[in-house]
């Protein structure tokens, strides 16, 4: 047993989505989660910046005794992940191989898309994951970078959302992909808009209930599972005034938990 908390980070507050099937999933959990909120979006840098700032997020949650840390960001995890692995001597788990495990045993076609931002595409790791899972499976994938403001604005059913996912998931389609990875925080929001166009059969993974999965059987594995009542605190790294009205639009619910700044340039 270890009652300690899981650390769990992202660009912003996208990686909520990730957090609430943590919650759901293992409600035993105390959570510490940062949200990198005065250097978001990741998704556009360079390799180097992603880097840098993954490692000052994990910097900042070693200073709150976590005992795992999750990185709920698809491209900090698409990025970084090697990286931290390489230099921290704590468990670290990011998002794409439980996605991509996901998405491996849903596919029947073995066409799998996958979506993300420019950085998550460009680093080629669900393609890298998939292909280790199974050398059959083909991939289409297709950089979406105007899903991220468009969920962040509240579009996430409406006209416009409908044109740009139709704009950008045409090609998948064409392609006869019977899965899509929802590679990015912020695309489990578009589910409905996406399923639309691709059409139901197309089974649609996000990575929140994947990486709940392996944090608990990692936890349980190494007999790290909490006990008793769990506990939730949030940090960012801008200022708290949005963090419920934006908060409680990626977990769903209402948010009512305080959160505070830091200055994560420090770490
Ligand atoms: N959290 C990022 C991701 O999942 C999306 C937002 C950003 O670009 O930072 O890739």
């Amino acid at each position: 047993m270890d009652n300690r908390p899981i650390g769990v980070f992202d660009s912003g507050l996208g990686g909520l989505t990730v957090a609430k099937e943590l919650m759901n999933h293992l409600p035993h959990e105390s959570i510490i989660y940062f949200g990198d909120t005065g250097r978001v979006p990741y998704g556009t840098r360079s390799r180097e910046t992603i880097i840098k700032y993954a490692a000052s997020d994990i910097n900042f949650l070693l200073t709150q005794d976590v005992k795992a840390i999750v990185i709920a960001c698809g491209t900090a995890s698409s990025v970084a992940l090697g990286y931290a692995l390489q230099h921290y001597d704590i468990p670290i788990v990011g998002v794409v191989a439980s996605t991509a495990a996901a998405a491996a045993s849903a596919t029947v076609n073995k066409k799998v898309g996958i979506i993300g931002t420019s950085g998550t595409i460009s680093s080629g790791s669900y393609e890298r994951a998939l292909k280790q899972l199974d050398d059959q499976i083909t991939t289409h994938a297709r950089a979406c970078p105007l899903f991220v403001p468009l969920v962040e604005n509240g579009y996430t059913d409406n006209a416009v959302a409908r044109l740009v996912a139709q704009d950008y998931l045409s090609p998948l389609k064409d392609s006869g992909v019977d899965t899509i990875i929802l590679g990015c925080t912020h695309y489990p929001l578009l589910k409905g808009v996406i399923s639309d166009i691709m059409g139901k059969d197309t089974a649609l993974i996000d990575s929140g209930a994947p990486m709940a999965r392996q944090v608990g059987k990692l936890l349980a594995d190494h007999d790290m599972l909490a006990e008793g009542t769990a506990q939730y605190s949030y940090f960012v790294s801008d200022t708290v005034d949005n963090f419920s009205r934006y908060g409680s639009l990626f977990m769903q619910r209402e948010l009512s938990d305080s959160v505070s700044r830091i200055d994560i340039e420090r770490y």
